[in-house]
């Protein structure tokens, strides 16, 4: 199987002009009179090329937007991308990143092999420069990546590996867009191995292989450990819930524990941290089965789960002063002899009953088992990100994940975290109203509510099981995948959360 391309990112200390590349991606502000440092310098080798494509109006530097100008022997570089910023005024940090992205995206399509990134000046102005290098360290690996292991025949194919560097003369920027390019790096690549694994079909992913991955992680670290529950060391736990989700298929399900702890020690007021990710991998509904348009696309059931493998990788690679626990209850949702069906009542990890009326609710299901898990270890945050409901695609659309707390702090934390790192949640609610609907008649719980508030009914059943810890849900039903290609990145898995929740933990002890 091919290997998705390689990417590696350095700063060089370099004029603009002089930078020898495939590729030069330059940025433009579209409400912009004059061209900056840079595209100056640049424009001036090329004869005043830029002028006259931005005169004639075919390049306005909108927000997602590119042009090609070819080097013409003056200038270090074979081909010079402008890259459109949109408004000045507009830019924020997500500007940079989804700029490098395009330019990288950009590069993987013409087979440049070699990208130089100027930055603009005014962005380099605005921003700490740590905080751009790791931007576009982030925009590469999104803008560059495509899942294309299994296309054999190479027409439309791509360069093995592409070499970045982010050019500057002054030696002072270099030096500090270094320090930020090395976290971005290590969590672009995070980002792009989980887009992978999320990516995969079930016939070659499934609890075992997802077990498996985490292992190998483990293996290559000092810092994380890695423990797997089969079936029968489930159900000696009392695992119900992953037991019943995985029982209907031959694939049979892993609950999953990763252990990250840091090399230093950690201060007494820095919460331990679970982060658990649902990892379903196919969601056929099981007895209460899907309709079949699009259900190929339930194969990235698991993208909660791999969110918290590829954090963990990250994590254990950045190395904050934080234990963290990435807990992955992994199951294979199939119809047959052997299914958990309507009306079941399931006893928890937790000792709490619930009664099955839809087998498709099967999220929550495995979901309350690692969080009673968490709670028993005494972790003191646990945050879980799962592709829960359709319901939640709804409400927010493909653009933003869902957000359900029983804390105001670790809201904003996350919302924080969020704003840093450009994947979007937003606030939902998941109080009393909500939870009345999971009473059952005759269980402690039912695992449905009524027609309405399905994201909402569903965080709050999970709140049930969370006892007096802190506790934040994300519902990634809408973002886990992008359906089609854009200027920053291929279609496909999102990978969703790796950025925001290692950002989350990594925000926890940073000195502001
Ligand atoms: N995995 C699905 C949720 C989902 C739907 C993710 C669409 C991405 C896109 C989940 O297991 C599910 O089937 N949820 C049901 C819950 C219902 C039975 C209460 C749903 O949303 O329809
Ligand atoms: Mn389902
Ligand atoms: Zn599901």
């Amino acid at each position: 199987m091919k290997e998705i391309i390689k990417v590696t990112l350095k700063t060089r200390k370099d004029d603009f002009s002089k930078c020898k590349a495939d590729m030069l991606a330059v940025g433009l502000f579209s409400d912009a009179k004059t061209l900056d440092k840079p595209n100056k310098e640049i424009d001036k080798k090329l004869d005043g090329a830029i002028n006259r494509l931005i005169k004639l109006g075919d390049f306005k530097a909108k927000e997602g937007t590119s042009a090609v100008v070819y080097g013409n022997g003056k200038l270090g570089a074979k081909r010079v991308l402008l890259i459109g910023l949109g408004e000045k005024k507009k830019a924020t940090l997500d500007t940079v990143r989804k700029a490098s992205a395009n330019a990288a995206k950009e590069s993987v399509q013409l087979k440049a092999q070699t990208l130089g990134l100027a930055i603009h000046t005014a962005l380099a102005g605005r921003f700490d420069l740590a905080a751009i290098g790791r931007a576009l360290a982030e925009g590469a690996y999104l803008g560059s990546y495509r899942y294309d292991e299994f296309i054999t025949e190479n027409e439309d194919g791509r360069a093995a590996s592409l070499k970045i560097d982010v050019v500057d003369p002054d030696s002072a920027k270099v030096k500090k867009l270094n320090k930020g390019l090395a976290d971005g790096v290590i969590i672009g690549e995070a980002q792009s191995y989980a887009r992978t694994i999320a990516n995969r079909p079930a016939n070659i992913v499934n609890p075992v292989k997802i077990a498996a991955a985490a292992k190998e992680l483990a293996r290559n670290s000092k810092r994380l450990t890695c423990t797997v529950f089969d079936e029968k060391q489930m159900a000696a736990k009392g695992m119900g819930g992953v037991l019943a989700v995985g029982s209907g298929s031959q694939n049979k399900p892993r609950f999953i524990v990763l252990k990250y702890s840091p090399t230093g020690k950690v201060s007494r007021n820095v919460p331990t941290v679970a982060l658990v990710g649902k990892a379903i991998t196919f969601d056929s509904g099981g007895i209460s089965i899907k309709p079949s348009a699009n259900m190929d696309e339930m194969k990235l059931d698991k993208s909660g789960g791999i969110a918290v493998l590829g954090a963990m990788k990250a994590l254990a690679q950045l190395a904050p002063p934080v234990n963290v626990y990435g807990i992955i209850p992994s199951a294979e949702n199939m119809p047959s002899g052997s299914s958990y069906r309507p009306g079941d009542i399931i006893t928890t990890f937790s000792g709490k009953t619930v009664e099955v009326q839809n087998t498709d609710a099967e999220g929550r299901m495995l979901l309350i088992d690692a969080i009673g898990y968490a709670v028993k270890q005494k972790c003191d945050v646990i945050i879980d990100i799962a592709t829960l409901t359709g319901a939640c695609v709804v409400a927010l659309g493909k653009y933003m994940a869902g957000l359900m707390s029983n804390d105001d702090a670790l809201t904003r934390q996350l919302q924080k975290a969020s704003n840093d790192c450009g994947e979007k949640v937003w606030p939902m609610p998941s109080g009393d109203e909500y939870a009345e609907e999971m009473k059952s008649k005759i269980a402690d719980l039912k695992n449905i509510g009524s027609r309405w508030g399905g994201a909402c009914t569903a965080a709050a059943f999970l709140r049930q099981f969370v006892d007096d810890k802190k506790w934040a849900h994300l519902d990634i039903a809408g973002v886990w995948s992008f359906d089609k290609p854009s200027k920053y990145t291929a279609e496909g898995a999102s990978a969703f959360g790796v950025r925001l929740l290692t950002t989350y933990v990594v925000n926890l002890t940073k000195k502001k």
